[in-house]
Parts: structure tokens; C-alpha cells; sequence
């Protein structure tokens, strides 16, 4: 079923166009609409409601309003039941959002149908652990009684990125409601469609009207006011650098943590001694999945000399077979997400074609699409290490590829970046392949695999890919906040 071709008609009712605020869908404030374009046709899907400080006040306060009422006095076990059934109510709705997610970003429907099932995992992960986030005892003495208490911190700030929207809006959502939070979204202006259908579907579960909101609109509008409310009290942000460092400085005059998952350039290391078959094989998923744009994807190989050419024949051969087109048409790559990111990977292409860098395979669009964003899986080698194309986080399906001597000298390449997200190695030697781990600056290692981990695993960067972690308990405790009680006996 999975494979098949898919056309718009099999996307049944209205495409969502309305925040969902306090418990039903609204206007903008202010009347006006942005539109989300089907990057896989360069058409118009939708005028959505675009948001502004006057429609984030209103879900900032519903939010807080249901902080304080039905939803803070349900046990964390009776919250945690509510989150299941959104996962079951999700799971029983897979093929719609998938579609919604295909026509919206662009992706394969299939790929769209895994990400609904892995926020169906995240839901059910987090709704497990609801009731079981313990604070501790503390050893005073004898004339002491001493203990912490979790509490939910209120009202948090979810602005999200395009690349899995509906993804990125459980990774965190899910945690805080978890925590016992209310959530305001800003889903990205590219894809707003899954998180208002979201919002919708967590109030047709029976989850507290105002618990989980959504503001739709641009970044310096709806996101901005979002972080600036004063009853906003946590921010969770995924995307570029740039903005994550605006977030911050703005989430500093308000004095409220932020959790930040800024990207990566993220260095697969393989050595002499690697499977080569293995570590071509997952650079495939690791550079080309979801058109490269993805934070952890596998954006620079490090390529030990001796085996360099044979790596990248077998990555050339794997890549060769890869059939790019249309999400609804289901093949293996879809566009990027909006001409913006086209414009910029192209620009990449253009630069690091003038700067002598050797284009194996692909490099431009494929010459039988004509409409859409579309870029062919592209290989570069022959890069130094001053180039733009193993410095910057391209967000395209292009592996560029850089050649080692020594295990000294990886090293050196893969930590000399300002970036710190993922960094991987391949070798037989698992001392060597540990020692690697060890000292790869990176907040998360993966050997002898590609995007390993899930709900379970925590993950976040270092240095410029950010601040905190999520997933896993960690990702819950993002959302407590820890009372001290004494007692003198
Ligand atoms: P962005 O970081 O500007 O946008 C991400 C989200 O932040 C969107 O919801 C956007 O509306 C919001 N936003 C933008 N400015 C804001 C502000 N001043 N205050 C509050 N919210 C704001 O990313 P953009 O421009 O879409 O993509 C640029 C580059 O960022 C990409 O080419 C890619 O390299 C990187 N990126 C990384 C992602 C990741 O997973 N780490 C995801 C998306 C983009
Ligand atoms: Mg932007």
C-alpha cells in the first residue's frame, strides 16, 4: 500500500486554513492570510491564517488559563491516558496527515507515513512516562525532612521547523504536556498545515480546550510575539543558527530557558578498515533522505584515502538509482521545501562549481521535472577545507565528500567546525571507533550506523547546534521545574 501513487482527491476534507486557539479554529486577528505552496507543483494549497501579537496573546492566555484549570488537577496517569488516545486517534488518521504533510513539504507520501508513526511513538513514549518523573529526597539530618517536587512550568513556546513539521511539534509538545504544560505552536510559514490539524485532533481526544494551540504566520511576526509574551515561561526552537541566536537573546530580556536544536554539518568519518558496503549504504538515507534536509544528516564524509574511490563508486552506483518527482508520486526523493531553499542550495552548486570542486554526480535540477524544486542527488569531491560546501549547512541532497590521511587529521576536519550536532565513524576497530567517540565534539556519535536512536535517545547539539536536549526523560525534564520543600521536624 505504501508505494503506491497517490493523487489530491484521495486527501479527503477541507485543508486546515484557521489558527486553532482555545479550543476552535480562528481567523487572524487582523483578517490576513499568507499562502502555503505545493513545493512539488510551485502552487498554491491554502490561505492560512496569518498570525500576528494580537492572535499569540489570545493563545498565550487560553494557554495559561488551561494551565491553571482541568488539565493541572488530572493525575499525571489520567494525562498520560489522554496522550495515548491521541496517539491511537493519530494512528488512525495516518494517511491523512501524510498527505497533508506531502502536499505541504513535498516529501514521498511513504516517508510522510513513517513520520506520522514515529510522532505516534513520541506520543506513546511520553504518555508512559507521565507518571513517572520523580523528584528525590534530600539528606539534611535528623531534624529534616527534605524533598523536591516536579512541577510543570506553565506555558511553553514551540516554534518549529519545516523539514518533519509535524515531527518537530510532538518531539516537544509531547514532553510538555507529559510535564503537565499547555502549548502554544508556531508551526513554519513553508508547512503549517499537520500542526492546526494536530491542534484540532488533541481537542477531539478530549484534551482541555487550550492545552495545545497553534499560531500559524511568519517568524518576525506570530514566532517573535510568541517568544516576547510575558506568560510564555519555556521556549523550544528548531532551526537555522541565526534565528536560534535571536530566540535567545530575546528569551534573555524575558529571563525564560530556552531549549535550541540549531543544525549541524555532520561529519561520517570512514575509515580504512570500515565496511564499505554498510557505510555507503546508510550515506544514501544519511545525505539524501528527505532531500538533505535534515539537521543529522551525513553532509560530510570524511573519506580515509585508501578507500575513498571505492566509496564513492558504491555511494555514485547507489545514489544513480534514486527516482526524484512529485511526493503524491511516492519515489524516493521529493523537492525541497520552497524556492527559498532552492535558491540557496543552487547557489551552493554555482559556488562550489566555480571554486574547482568536482561534481561526481548530479548538480542540477533532473532535466525531465519542470516544475518544482527539485535537485538531483548530487556527490562532490575534491573540496578543501576552506570551501563554503563543508563549512555551511547546505540543506539540499548533496554529500560532499573530503579525503584523510591520518585518524589525527579526521579528527581535526571534524571538529573544526563551529557546528556540533552528529558526528559518526565507521570501522571494524571498535577501539579506534571509540576513541574517535570520545573525542568528536558532538552531541550525539553514531558508529557503524546512521540516525541511530529515536524517542528513547536523547539528542541536541554542542557549541553552535545548540543548547539542551531532547527526547527521552531529558526532554521531559525540560518542562519541570524543581520545588525545594523543608521541613524542620
Ligand atoms: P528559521 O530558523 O528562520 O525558521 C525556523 C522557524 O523559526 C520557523 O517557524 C520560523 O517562522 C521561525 N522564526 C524565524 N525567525 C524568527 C524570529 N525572529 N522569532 C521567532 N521565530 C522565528 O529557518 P529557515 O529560514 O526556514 O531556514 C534557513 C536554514 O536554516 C535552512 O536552510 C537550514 O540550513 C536551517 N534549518 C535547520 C533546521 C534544523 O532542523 N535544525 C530546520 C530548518 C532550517
Ligand atoms: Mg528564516
Amino acid at each position: 500500500m505504501s508505494d503506491r501513487q497517490y493523487s489530491r482527491a484521495d486527501l479527503k476534507g477541507v485543508l486546515p486554513e484557521a489558527h486553532f486557539i482555545d479550543g476552535a479554529h480562528r481567523k487572524a486577528a487582523g483578517g490576513e492570510t499568507f499562502a502555503t505552496i505545493d513545493p512539488s507543483t510551485e502552487e498554491m494549497l491554502a490561505a492560512v491564517a496569518r498570525g500576528g501579537a494580537e492572535d499569540v496573546d489570545l493563545a498565550v492566555k487560553a494557554a495559561d488559563r488551561a494551565s491553571r484549570g482541568d488539565w493541572r488537577n488530572l493525575t499525571p496517569a489520567e494525562r498520560g491516558r489522554l496522550m495515548f488516545k491521541l496517539a491511537d486517534a493519530l494512528e488512525a488518521d495516518a494517511e491523512r496527515f501524510a498527505l497533508l504533510e506531502t502536499l505541504d513539504v513535498g516529501k514521498p507520501v511513504k516517508e510522510s507515513l513513517g513520520d506520522v508513526r514515529g510522532v505516534c511513538a513520541t506520543i506513546r513514549y511520553n504518555a508512559g512516562a507521565a507518571d513517572k518523573m520523580e523528584g528525590a529526597t534530600i539528606p539534611l539530618g535528623p531534624a529534616f525532612v527534605d524533598f523536591t517536587m516536579l512541577e510543570p512550568v506553565g506555558v511553553t513556546a514551540h516554534i518549529v521547523p519545516w523539514n518533519y513539521p509535524l515531527g518537530m511539534v510532538a518531539r516537544s509538545v509531547a514532553p510538555a504536556l507529559a510535564a503537565g504544560c499547555t502549548a502554544v505552536v508556531k508551526p513554519a510559514e513553508q508547512s503549517p498545515l499537520t500542526a492546526l490539524a494536530f491542534a484540532e485532533l488533541c481537542q477531539e481526544v478530549g484534551l482541555p480546550k487550550g492545552v495545545v494551540n497553534v499560531v500559524a504566520g511568519y517568524g518576525e511576526e506570530a514566532g517573535a510575539a510568541l517568544v516576547a509574551h510575558p506568560l510564555v515561561r519555556g521556549i523550544t526552537f528548531t532551526g537555522s543558527v541565526e534565528t536560534g541566536r535571536k530566540i535567545y537573546m530575546n528569551a534573555a530580556a524575558g529571563l525564560k530557558p530556552a531549549v535550541l536544536e540549531l543544525g549541524g554539518k555532520n561529519p561520517m568519518i570512514v575509515l580504512g578498515d570500515a565496511d564499505l558496503e554498510r557505510a555507503a549504504y546508510d550515506a544514501i538515507d544519511g545525505a539524501f533522505g528527505n532531500s538533505g534536509q535534515v539537521c543529522s544528516s551525513s553532509s560530510r564524509l570524511l573519506l580515509q584515502r585508501e578507500i575513498a574511490e571505492e566509496f564513492l563508486e558504491r555511494l555514485a552506483a547507489h545514489a544513480q538509482k534514486l527516482a526524484v518527482g512529485p511526493g503524491l508520486d511516492n519515489l524516493d526523493l521529493g523537492p525541497l521545501v520552497s524556492k527559498e531553499q532552492y535558491d540557496k542550495v543552487q547557489a551552493y552548486l554555482a559556488a562550489g562549481r566555480r571554486s574547482g570542486a568536482r561534481v561526481r554526480l548530479g548538480g542540477d535540477r533532473p532535466k525531465a521535472l519542470e516544475r518544482g524544486y527539485f535537485i538531483a542527488p548530487t556527490i562532490i569531491d575534491a573540496v578543501d577545507a576552506g570551501n563554503a560546501l563543508v563549512r555551511e549547512e547546505i540543506f539540499g541532497p548533496v554529500a560532499v565528500a573530503q579525503i584523510f590521511d591520518t585518524v589525527e587529521e579526521a579528527r581535526a576536519l571534524a571538529n573544526g567546525l563551529g557546528y556540533g550536532l552528529v558526528a559518526g565513524v565507521y570501522s571494524r576497530d571498535i577501539s579506534k571507533a571509540l576513541t574517535l567517540a570520545r573525542d568528536l565534539e558532538a552531541g550525539s556519535v553514531w558508529i557503524n550506523g546512521w540516525f541511530i536512536g529515536g524517542v528513547q535517545a536523547p539528542t541536541g547539539g554542542i557549541k553552535d547546534s545548540g543548547i539542551g536536549r531532547e527526547r527521552g526523560l531529558p526532554g521531559i525534564r525540560n518542562y519541570l521545574s524543581i520545588k525545594n520543600v523543608g521541613i524542620r521536624l
